[in-house]
C-alpha cells in the first residue's frame, strides 16, 4: 500500500513538487511508494501546470487534513491562515507534516512543534529555508555534536538577485523585483523579501536549530535592502566590497564577557539581517542571483558552507520531496528491519563510460625544436583525429626547446588520445610534460 500525501496549494512549490513526484524514473525507489490522493487549491478554474484526475484537485483542504486516509500532509499554501490551522489540524488527526512555510514556522513554531510532539508525528520543513539547499537536515542530524558559533547567510533569493543586477547590470531596483515575482522567486506579498522579513523568518528557524533553543521572531533585528542605492553599490566596490543581505545568528558569549554579563543558563546570541558590506575575498561575497549560501562555524568542524538556488520551483520541490521521503522511510520502517534512506538501498551496478568516450576540453604542454612550421604539424596531427583547437601559443623557450601550449574545444578523449600518440612521432617533438582536463 502507498503512502497517501494531501498537498495543500499548487502554486510555485505545489506544481514543482507534483512534477516531480510524477517523474520518478532514476530517482529513489522509495518514490514508488508515494501516491497523490488529493491537492487543495482555491480555484478549480485555473489552468495548471500539470495533470491530475479530477477526482485528486479540491477546494476543501479541511477534509485534505481530517480525512483518515491521507498520511502526509504537505503544505506549501504560504500565508499564516488557514496554514496555521490547517497544519495543526493536520498534527491533531495523526498525519506527518512537511511544510515550506517560513513565515508560520518562525511565528508558530512554538505551538506546531509541541502539539506534534504530543500527537507523535513528525514536522519537516526543509524547504523553508535555502531553497533547495540541504540545510535543515545537517543542522539538526549531521551538525548536531558541533558546538555552533555562527551561522551567516544569504537567505532570500529575490533580494540576491535584486542586489546581483544592480552590481552588474546597474539595474533599476522595481524592473529588477518585478523580473523575481516573474521568476516565481518572490514571495506573494514581495515586501517580505525587500524589508528583510523573510530572511529574519528563516534566521530565526536556523538560530533555533544551531543554537538549541526557541527564538522568538520579535528579537529578530531586520533591515532589508530598499535603501541600497547603486551610488552605495558603487563605492562598495571601488572599495573592495560587495553589499549583500546577510542574515546572522552569533553566539553573544564574548560579547557578554565584555558587558560583564553573568554566565546565561541558555545560550546567549544575536540575530540580526542587514545589508552588509562583505569583502570580495569572503566565500559569501560571490554567491550570486537567486542563490543562496549558509556558513556554519562552529567547534570542531571549523567552516562549513551550504550553497545552491535558494528560490524557485524545481529546487524547492526536491527540498519538499526530500521531506516526503524521509517521511516514508519513517512510515515504512516499521514494517521492514531497516529505515531505507539510511541503510544502502542498491542492488544493481551503475554503467560507467569509459575515459575514452569522456568529452571535454584538454590543456597540454610541448616542448618542441625550435623549427618553422611546428605548430602546422601539431594542428595537422590533432586536424587528422577532429581534434579543433580553441588556442595554440608559443609561450616562451626552455634551453634550446620551444615551448608550445595548446588548449583545445570539447573533444573525446580517445580522439584526443590518437593525435597525442601521432604527434610524439613527430621528430620535431621532444616532450609533452603537461596534460590537463579544462572545465
Ligand atoms: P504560490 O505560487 O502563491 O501558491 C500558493 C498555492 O496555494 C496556490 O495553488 C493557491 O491556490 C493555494 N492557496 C493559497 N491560499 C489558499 C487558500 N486559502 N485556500 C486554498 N488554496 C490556497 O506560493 P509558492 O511560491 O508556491 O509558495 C508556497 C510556500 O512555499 C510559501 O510558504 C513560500 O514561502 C514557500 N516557499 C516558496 C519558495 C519559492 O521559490 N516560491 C521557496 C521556498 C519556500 P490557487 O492556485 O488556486 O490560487
Ligand atoms: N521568497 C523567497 C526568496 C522564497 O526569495 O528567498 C524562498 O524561500
Amino acid at each position: 500500500m502507498g503512502v497517501k500525501l494531501g498537498i495543500l496549494g499548487l502554486g510555485t512549490v505545489g506544481t514543482g513538487t507534483v512534477q516531480l513526484l510524477q517523474d520518478k524514473g532514476f530517482r529513489h525507489p522509495l518514490l514508488q511508494e508515494v501516491e497523490i490522493y488529493r491537492v487543495g487549491v482555491r480555484s478549480l478554474d485555473k489552468p495548471r501546470a500539470v495533470t491530475l484526475p479530477e477526482s485528486v484537485l479540491t477546494t476543501d483542504l479541511e477534509a485534505i487534513v481530517i480525512d483518515p486516509a491521507v498520511d502526509i500532509v504537505v503544505e506549501v499554501m504560504g500565508g499564516l491562515e488557514p496554514a496555521r490551522s490547517l497544519i495543526l489540524k493536520a498534527i491533531q488527526n495523526g498525519k506527518h507534516v512537511v511544510t515550506a512555510n517560513k513565515a508560520v514556522i518562525s511565528r508558530f513554531g512554538d505551538e506546531i512543534f509541541t502539539a506534534a510532539n504530543q500527537a507523535g508525528v513528525y514536522v519537516m520543513l526543509e524547504a523553508a529555508v535555502g531553497g533547495g539547499i540541504p540545510v535543515i537536515q545537517p543542522l539538526k542530524q549531521s551538525l548536531s555534536v558541533n558546538r555552533i558559533h555562527t551561522v551567516t547567510g544569504i537567505i532570500n533569493g529575490t533580494t540576491n538577485y535584486i542586489l546581483t543586477r544592480m552590481q552588474t547590470e546597474g539595474s533599476n531596483f522595481s524592473d529588477v523585483l518585478a523580473d523575481a515575482q516573474r521568476l516565481g522567486y518572490a514571495e506573494a506579498d514581495p515586501t517580505a523579501d525587500v524589508d528583510g522579513l523573510d530572511a529574519a523568518d528563516k534566521i530565526a528557524i536556523l538560530a533555533s536549530l544551531a543554537f538549541g533553543g526557541r527564538i522568538k521572531l520579535k528579537d529578530v533585528y531586520s533591515e532589508g535592502i530598499r535603501q541600497v542605492s547603486k551610488t552605495d553599490i558603487a563605492y562598495a566596490e571601488k572599495l573592495g566590497f560587495v553589499i549583500k543581505l546577510l542574515a546572522i545568528a552569533q553566539s553573544a558569549a564574548p560579547l557578554a564577557a565584555i558587558a560583564n554579563r553573568t554566565t546565561p543558563s541558555s545560550p546567549l546570541i544575536s540575530v540580526r539581517v542587514h545589508p552588509t558590506l562583505v569583502p570580495k575575498a569572503h566565500p559569501l561575497a560571490s554567491i550570486n542571483g537567486v542563490n543562496n549560501a549558509i556558513l556554519v562555524e562552529g567547534e570542531p568542524i571549523g567552516q562549513v558552507m551550504f550553497f545552491g538556488p535558494g528560490a524557485g520551483a524545481g529546487a524547492t520541490a526536491s527540498a519538499v520531496s526530500s521531506d516526503i521521503l524521509n517521511l516514508v522511510a519513517a512510515l515504512k520502517k516499521s514494517k521492514t528491519a531497516l529505515n531505507q534512506l539510511l541503510a544502502c538501498a542498491h542492488q544493481d551496478y551503475c554503467q560507467i563510460v569509459p575515459m575514452a568516450e569522456l568529452v571535454t576540453r584538454f590543456y597540454a604542454r610541448f616542448l618542441t625544436k625550435d623549427q618553422p612550421g611546428v605548430i602546422g604539424k601539431l594542428g595537422t596531427c590533432f586536424g587528422n583525429h577532429g581534434v579543433s583547437l580553441e588556442s595554440v601559443v608559443q609561450t616562451g623557450f626552455q634551453g634550446e626547446l620551444a615551448e608550445i601550449v595548446v588548449v583545445t574545444h570539447d573533444v573525446q578523449e580517445g580522439d584526443f588520445r590518437q593525435a597525442l600518440t601521432e604527434i610524439q612521432t613527430l621528430t620535431a617533438v621532444d616532450s609533452i610534460p603537461s596534460l590537463l582536463r579544462v572545465l
